[in-house]
């Protein structure tokens, strides 16, 4: 068995690769700032996993309290990091606190693994490093387009970091494209946590079939897509976490060539957005009240996962449907306080 340091493991990914982690038995301890989550989802994960991780409330990019903490924890076998500010518009406005957080934050933490080369590394990616795909379905070797936004910046350069770090400092790392993560724990004990107007598309429409939002917007319905509106792969938050439980695998056993492996992780299917309302309203038989608006700036016309290199690299393939991913969304936000 494994310790494993989840950041931002009290976060919407972290928390369900928490529980995933000790489902198989890992030690996990969690560092998060509560920057954009609350201390009770511990009692969620601890509910589920009927164990209780340890947490400490760190600021990782605070460089000195970093290593205080890491220094509290000499003995981890690898860290899945997840922490960071994930607001592509909040971004824009905020290019600074975005790069202090995301990447001095990581720099902070591969800091330690480069004293310790046997820590497996996993980063938190985004398929948004690969902007609007010259041919889909995508494939990891796909070049990286400019970043859209400081957000996306952030994942580019932070996979550029590893990559210096891990050649320089003799460890390994798996860098993990999350394509579109949606729904919840199946046993409704955690989700996205909703803190202000969402920007997603799930929460919204979790959010607008509760009845506390209205204006449910569909941005743009002349995109060159089957039905005129923007297609992604939204796959179920649980299958990207067990995905990392495997990453932490081939990382402990050293499997692979390369000392930092890239894997995209989708399901392989596009979905349009239209096409994601329907799937809410026949999941879950609640009907949605939605209206076509002008494109969301930056959005590109269509995005899914070529998924070979995970299911050979990882052993791993999403198992999840996307009516499921609504079920559970839904499950998760009916069982919020109002
Ligand atoms: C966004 C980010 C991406 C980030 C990810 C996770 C952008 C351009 N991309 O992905 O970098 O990694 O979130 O936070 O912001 N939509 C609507 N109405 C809504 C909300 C969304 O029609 O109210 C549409 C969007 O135009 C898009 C699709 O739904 O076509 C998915 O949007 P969203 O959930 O925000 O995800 P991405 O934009 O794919």
């Amino acid at each position: 068995m494994s310790k494993v340091l989840v950041t931002g493991g009290l976060g919407y990914i972290g928390s369900h690769t928490a529980v995933e982690l000790l489902a198989r038995g890992h030690d996990v301890v969690i560092a998060d700032n509560l920057a954009n989550t609350r201390p009770e989802v511990l009692d969620g994960i601890a509910a589920i996993a009927g164990r209780r991780p340890t947490w400490g409330e760190v600021d990782l990019a605070d460089r000195a309290a970093t290593h205080r903490f890491l220094a509290a924890h000499e003995d981890l076998d690898g860290i899945i990091h997840f922490a960071a500010h994930k607001a592509v518009g909040e971004s824009v406005q905020k290019p600074l606190a975005y790069y202090h957080n995301n990447l001095g934050s990581l720099v902070n933490l591969l800091e330690f693994v480069a004293q310790k080369p046997d820590c497996a590394f996993i980063f938190s990616s985004s398929c948004t490093v690969y902007g609007q795909a010259d041919s889909l379905p995508v494939k990891e070797d796909a070049p990286v387009k400019p970043a859209e936004s400081p957000y996306g910046n952030t994942k580019q350069i932070g996979e550029e970091i590893i990559r210096d770090a891990a050649k320089a400092h003799g460890f390994r790392a798996i860098a993990l494209r999350y394509f579109n993560p949606v729904g919840a724990h199946p046993s409704a004990k955690i989700g996205e946590l909703p803190l202000g107007v969402p920007q997603n598309l799930v929460p919204f429409i979790t959010q607008s079939a509760a009845g506390l939002r209205g204006g449910l917007k569909v941005f743009g319905n002349d995109y060159p897509t089957r039905d005129g509106t923007c297609i992604r792969d939204y796959i179920h938050v649980v299958d990207v976490a067990k995905a990392h439980i495997l990453a932490m695998d081939r990382l402990l056993a050293k499997k692979g060539d390369e000392a930092v492996e890239v894997f995209n992780l989708g399901t392989g299917t596009g979905s349009t957005v239209v096409e994601v309302i329907h799937a809410f309203e026949k999941a879950t038989g609640v009907k949605l009240q939605w209206e076509f608006a002008e494109r969301r700036p930056g959005d590109v016309i269509a995005a899914y996962a070529d998924t070979q290199r995970a299911a050979e690299g990882l052993g791993w393939r999403a198992e999840l449907p996307l009516e499921r991913s609504m079920a559970d969304a839904w499950r998760w936000q009916q069982s919020l306080p109002k």
